[in-house]
């Protein structure tokens, strides 16, 4: 079983990249194989431009679009580490899934619609916010990102959602609270 992390967040000392250090410590001590993708650290582009689109010509796919669908291609498991900027993802992530989950690689049109073309692949998704929990409650914040990142991106790649973790107020907790979180990470079986 092989493990592909996708990480986005610019500042090393944020607690989403606590949080995938602490998915890495799990990893390792479970003695998983994975890669990371640290799309920051990576430089990856995130704008979909002209020459993005000319991926369904066999061999016109640029080189970096290549590399990260190899990556995708070898994995079981996708584990998604990112705040929630916007309530969305942040744009190098969302440049990420605009130009790698491409049509042809990810999904497909056909006579009978859409079909997902990455089945098989299970996904973890793991979230931080500003927000409380009380108000992505209350105003439906969280269904509505569980609704998009699951029917409209992984799930409509045929690929299947497994967790989908939420941390709640992460600026505005305790350091001990924050601990408390991580340590559940532990608790996690990927
Ligand atoms: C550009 C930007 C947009 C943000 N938008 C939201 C938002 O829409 N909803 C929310 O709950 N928090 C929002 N936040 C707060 C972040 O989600 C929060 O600071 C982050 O999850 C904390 O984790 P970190 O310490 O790893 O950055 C935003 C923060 C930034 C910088």
């Amino acid at each position: 079983m092989k493990y592909l992390i996708i990480y986005a967040h610019p500042n090393p000392k944020s607690f989403n990249h606590a949080i995938k250090e602490q998915v890495e410590t799990v990893l390792k001590k479970q003695k998983k194989q994975y890669s990371v993708r640290d799309l920051y650290m990576i430089k990856w582009n995130p704008v979909l431009g002209g020459a993005d689109f000319k991926v369904s010509e066999q061999d016109k796919t640029p080189e970096d679009i290549k590399k990260e669908q190899q990556f995708i291609k070898e994995a079981d498991v996708l584990i998604i580490i990112h705040p929630i900027w916007w309530f969305g993802m942040p744009a190098v992530l969302k440049g990420y899934i605009d130009r790698v989950f491409s049509a042809g690689f990810a999904y497909q049109y056909g006579p009978e619609g859409i079909k997902g073309l990455l089945s098989g692949k299970r996904v973890v998704i793991i979230n931080t916010t500003g927000g409380t929990q009380e108000d992505y409650l209350k105003f439906g914040f969280k269904d509505a990102l569980i609704k998009v990142f699951k029917d409209g991106i992984y799930e409509f790649c045929a690929m299947k959602i497994i967790r989908h973790v939420f941390f709640f107020a992460v600026p505005s907790i305790s350091k001990e609270a924050r601990e408390k979180m991580l340590a559940e990470i532990d608790g996690l079986d990927f």
